[in-house]
Formats: C-alpha cells, structure tokens, sequence
C-alpha cells in the first residue's frame, strides 16, 4: 500500500492530483507542443501537413470543425481565428450532433476533428461520415495512434503528453496552441494575413509558456478565494470574442470537478434574459482583458454590480478601473487578444481544482466522468 502510495506520488510528480500536475505542466507542454513548429529567428510557422496537403487545404471553400466537451470550446476559438486570419468560413459543430443530422458535406470541405482522447465515439462517427461525403479530414489530437488520427487524412498532434486528470487542461490549451499554428500556416499560404500580424503572433506565441508560468504563480491566492466558494450553488461565467469559449470553459471545468451548476455566456447576452438570475448568491466570473470589448465589457460588469452580483473579474494586468469595482480580481500578463485564451484558462481551471478540493470532491475522477467517451 505504501509503495502504490508513494507511486502514485512519482506519477503525480509530487502534485495532490493528477490534475493540479497537468495545469502546472502546461508552459513545458506547450513548449513540446510549439517544438520544431514555430521559429522566433525565422519567423516562421510550419506544419508538415500542411506542406503535404496543401492544395486541399487552400482550396476549402468552407471548414467545418467536429468536437465535443473541452474539445468543442476550442473548435470556438479556432473557428475565431480561422475566420479572421483565413477568411475562410468555419462553422462549429457538436460531433453527436451532426454525426445525426445527414448533414450537407461535400468535397469542398475541409473537415477538422479536435480530440485529446482520439477515441470519442461521437467525433469518430463524425469523421467517418464526413469522409463518406467526400471531405477531406484534418485531425487535432493528442493520443498517438489513437482510432481518430487513423481515421484522419492527415492532421497536427498536441504533444503534451498523456492527460489523466478527466477534466481536460493541458490538451485545451495544446488543442488551441495547434489551432492558431493552423491559422498561421494557412493565412500565410492564401497571403490573408499581413507580415505585421503574422511576426506579431508568432511572438507573442513564443512568449505565451513564460506568461502561464506568470500567471501559476496566483495558486494560492486563487485557492484561498475558492474557499468563499464552497457552498455557492450556481456559477455564471462571461466573456466576449475570443474570450467567450474560455468562459464555456471556465463553467465545464467547475461543473465537472465540483458539481457546482455553472453556466458560460457571451457577455452581451446577459441582458437577454440571464441577468435576472443575477443575486448576491450569484459569483460572475467575467473576463475582463484589455481588449477592443474593454468598454463593453466594463459596463457589463456594471449591470451584475447594480444586481448585487458578486464579480470576479480577469483583468489585464495595471488594470485600474476594473479592479476598483470588481469583488475579486485575478491579473493576466498582456498578450494579443487572438492568444488569451491560452492565459485567461488558467485561472479558471485552478479556481475550479481548489473550489472541488474545498468540496472533498475526487478530482481525478468525478463522478459519472470517463476521460474518453468510448460510448455514444
Ligand atoms: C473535458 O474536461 C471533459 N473531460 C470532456 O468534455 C472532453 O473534453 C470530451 O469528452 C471530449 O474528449 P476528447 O477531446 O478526448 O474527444
């Protein structure tokens, strides 16, 4: 029992959980995940798949991208970044969705499947279907081998390493890492994408491992705040642009280790219909960059405020407006607005580790979870 003890402690790397260890790995991960891709000296991205596929690739007239859970929130970002260095239309889909719906897919289909398990029975139908129609199948995944990289015409491995914690951490952010190399390499070749902002994310790319490492040093202030969150019963998470699918992703992570309901949304739709749920009871979590939204996203946060809602917002480091009337604040190094979603993940994934270990919950294993979905 000792030995399997002291393992355990081996695998985990001296960490509480496998979870916790996977959050604190993502800079070296993400290192791994850039290796031999990107060139700083060069300033340079390549893909080998996309100098093997490269007419297919630049002759999508559409992209439509295939994913569940995690995986699916950072099809959100992709498609964000796609659309705006590519413009080439993407749309986002459910894989057990479309995998149903005899969805319209032809040869001129570019069809990308995100996912860390490479064995979700969903995606892999998905897959299957869409090559059935003709399209031509681009794989983002983790696992080496796995039954959807063989499904795949080609595609990009994560490279971060065997993720065992069932809340997906290192591969979102790997999965969002490969997304924007795409972008780049894509946009390059169809020239859609200026030299300035082409060199621009290249860096702030390179620099995005040190910024994680920035910003894992909030641990413990993140996990004394998850303390007052022990007993809250409802979550709401907000953000805009490339920040919304990180507020998706901030409520999953909370819902899946903590049982806590947490719902993310697009800031602006508060208004329509949610911000009557807005009490003292409700804690907000709202993403707050210094970003071209920063004007809208302020008087949002606002709204909540005037509701008695208790804010909690991620503001961009020197912050000092928000962080005057916000309840709580977490501050994030700068970086361009297309890369924060690879900063503002982190907070809310150990806000979510710290408020289910306050919960006693088994962190590694949450109830009802399997780490790959094997099963419709
Ligand atoms: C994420 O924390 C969950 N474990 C789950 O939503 C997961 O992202 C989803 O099941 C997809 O898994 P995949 O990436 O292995 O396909």
């Amino acid at each position: 029992k000792t030995v399997d003890i002291a393992l355990g402690q081996i695998e985990k790397g001296g960490f509480p959980h496998f979870m916790l260890k996977e959050i604190f790995e993502q800079p070296e991960c993400l290192t791994n995940c850039l290796r031999g891709r990107i060139s700083l000296d060069k300033q340079q991205v390549t893909l080998s798949a996309i100098i093997d596929y490269k007419k297919q690739l630049l002759s999508a007239k559409r992209i439509i991208i295939v994913a569940c859970g995690t995986s699916w929130h950072a099809a959100l970002i992709g498609k964000q970044m796609i659309e705006t260095y590519c413009r080439i239309p993407v749309e986002v889909e459910y894989a057990s969705e479309f995998r149903y719906r005899n969805p319209v897919v032809t040869s001129d289909d570019v069809v990308i499947a995100i996912s860390q398990s490479g064995e979700t029975a969903d995606t892999l139908a998905a897959v299957k279907l869409a090559k059935e129609k003709g399209a031509f199948i681009y794989g983002v995944c983790n696992a080496i081998g796995s039954s959807i990289p063989r499904a795949t015409d080609t595609g990009t491995y994560i490279h971060v390493g065997p993720e065992i914690g069932v809340a997906s951490t290192k591969a979102f952010t790997g999965q969002v890492t490969v997304l924007t190399l795409l972008a780049l390499c894509i946009a390059r070749e169809k020239n859609t994408i200026c030299d300035e902002d082409y060199k621009c994310i290249i860096k702030g790319l390179c620099e995005i491992p040190d910024k994680i490492r920035e910003v894992l040093q909030e641990n413990d202030r993140i996990a004394e705040l998850s303390q007052t969150f022990t007993y809250a019963r409802n979550f709401l998470y907000l953000g805009r642009g490339f920040s919304y699918p990180v507020a998706l992703e901030g409520a999953l992570k909370l819902k899946e280790i903590s049982y806590i309901h947490a719902e993310g949304y697009p800031a602006a739709e508060m208004k329509h219909g949610p911000i009557a749920l807005i009490d003292s009871d409700m804690p907000c979590v709202v993403i707050a960059t210094h970003n071209e939204m920063y004007e809208k996203i302020l008087s949002n946060i606002q709204e909540v405020k005037a509701r008695k809602g208790r804010v909690i917002a991620l503001v961009t480091k020197g912050d000092d407006t928000i962080s005057k009337i916000a309840d709580e604040v977490i501050e994030l190094p700068e970086t361009l607005e297309c890369l924060e979603p690879l900063i503002a993940t982190i907070p809310l994934q150990l806000l979510a580790y710290h408020v289910a270990v306050c919960k006693g919950k088994n962190v590694d294993q949450p109830r009802n979870l399997a780490k790959s979905v094997t099963v419709e």
